[in-house]
């Protein structure tokens, strides 16, 4: 088999390339290790921000996104048992995000491509990149008991934090820099109405509490707690009793509690791998770099990493020229050098922190309490969570 671009993963990173390369006339295959319905099973953030909506459109995908995607102009912050609420629209000059879960971000593209009739290996096993260093690249993967072979001028590695393309790329051309933060983020999603029309941020003595939604009807917590907290351990009603703990009164009074739809704890980790590029492989989502969750940062550079490497992918086949892709790794790594900034800084000011004493709480209350009264220190917060410019810096 031949393509021009050997796609590996069918997460938003591989889909969403998929198709604006398929809207480019480009041609493309997408192997996935999983089953289509695996990969929707997984439950992430969901908090669009503009230039990943502006894709989603690009990609002619945005329709059912546009339909039931909640616009948010602004989100709370609570500290010291009290709300705020950071005006992103006003302070960025009518900027917004949108509420849109990746789960219905990765139905509509996968079935875009369906319909399309484009070409996506579900359950390929044991997939391999060779020959990456040289202009004809190839991918091998088992299907069904049989060995194929996929020749191809580039790879996009878009296969996650634990894929095969990361680890194929020399340990000598390669530099990673990691932070694990000493605690995880305990989430829980449910059929109750959200607490509140916008998300809360909230910073207690007891942790760190997000409030987020995937609807009018759907929401999703998140508690901070030890690494070492199983599952298992918290049952809904533990949950609910210590996400009433870490709210204001007012969030208390109004949270509608119900049974659990999902509960699971992820880690929360910093970690960027540079370069981007190896020969004629791409890295790009997950699989280059991973935030810690809060800002909700993950999907969003996933997004404008693909939107990179396709401006590169078109300049080659449509004016031949290799400028674009010679650049992609240099503009994403901005990009992501500073979303990590961002979402480092935020999880630094919201958590409380072991070891670190009480004195740390004090100063991020301190921090808080400047930034939501400042207007340029709010209009920072804004600007980064509604996201810079593609062309921030440039
Ligand atoms: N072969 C084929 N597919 C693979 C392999 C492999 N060896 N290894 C991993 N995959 C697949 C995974 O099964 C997964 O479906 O690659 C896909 C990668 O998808 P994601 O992990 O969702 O990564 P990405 O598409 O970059 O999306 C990033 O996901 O983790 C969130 O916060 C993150 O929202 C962001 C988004
Ligand atoms: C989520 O809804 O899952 C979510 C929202 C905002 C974040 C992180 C996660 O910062």
């Amino acid at each position: 088999m031949r393509t021009q671009v050997a796609i590996i993963g069918a997460g938003p990173s591989g889909l969403l390339l998929g198709q604006l390369l398929h809207k480019a006339g480009i041609a493309a295959i997408v192997l996935e290790r999983q089953t289509g319905d695996y990969v929707l099973t997984r439950i992430r953030a969901g908090i669009l921000e503009q230039v990943c909506i502006d894709l989603m459109d690009e990609a002619g995908v945005g329709t059912r996104m546009h339909k039931e995607g909640l616009v948010h102009g602004g989100f709370d912050m609570l500290f010291k048992g009290e709300r705020h609420r950071i005006d992103m629209n006003k302070l960025t000059g009518g900027k917004n995000v949108m509420v849109y879960g990746q789960t219905e971000l990765t139905k509509d593209l996968m079935d875009a491509r369906a319909a399309a009739g484009l070409t996506t290996v579900y359950e390929a096993a044991n997939v391999q990149v060779h020959d990456f260093d040289s202009k004809n690249p190839r991918v091998t993967y088992e299907k069904d008991g049989k060995t194929h072979e996929i020749q191809c001028d580039f790879i996009a590695g878009c296969d996650g934090f634990h894929g095969v393309c990361r680890a194929s790329a020399p340990r000598s051309a390669i530099r990673e820099y990691e932070k694990v933060d000493p605690f995880g983020w305990l989430g829980l999603l449910s059929d109750t109405p959200p607490v509140h029309e916008e998300l809360i941020y909230a910073n207690s003595s007891r942790g760190f509490a997000l409030c987020s939604m995937r609807s009018e009807t759907r929401s999703r917590y998140y508690l901070q707690v030890p690494l070492t907290d199983k599952v298992e351990e918290w049952s809904d009603e533990a949950f609910w009793q210590e996400l009433r703990l870490r709210l204001d009164p007012e969030a208390r009074e109004q949270l509608v509690t119900g049974p659990s739809i999902e509960k699971s704890i992820a880690p929360l980790r910093s970690f960027v791998t540079e370069p981007l590029r190896f020969g004629r492989m791409f890295l790009a989502g997950d699989a280059g770099h991973i935030v810690p969750p809060t800002g909700a940062k993950g999907l969003n550079l996933a997004a404008t990493d693909v939107k990179y490497l396709f401006n590169g992918l078109v300049e080659y086949y449509q004016d031949k020229s290799e400028a674009g892709i010679d650049r992609y790794s240099e503009l994403a790594l901005k990009r992501i050098w500073r979303a990590e900034r961002f979402s480092w800084w935020f999880t630094s000011l919201m958590h409380r922190f072991p070891n670190e004493g009480e004195i740390a709480q004090k100063f991020q209350e301190a921090e808080l309490d400047y930034l939501i009264h400042s207007e340029a220190g709010s209009r920072s917060i804004a600007e980064n969570y509604v996201g810079l410019p593609l062309d921030f810096g440039h």
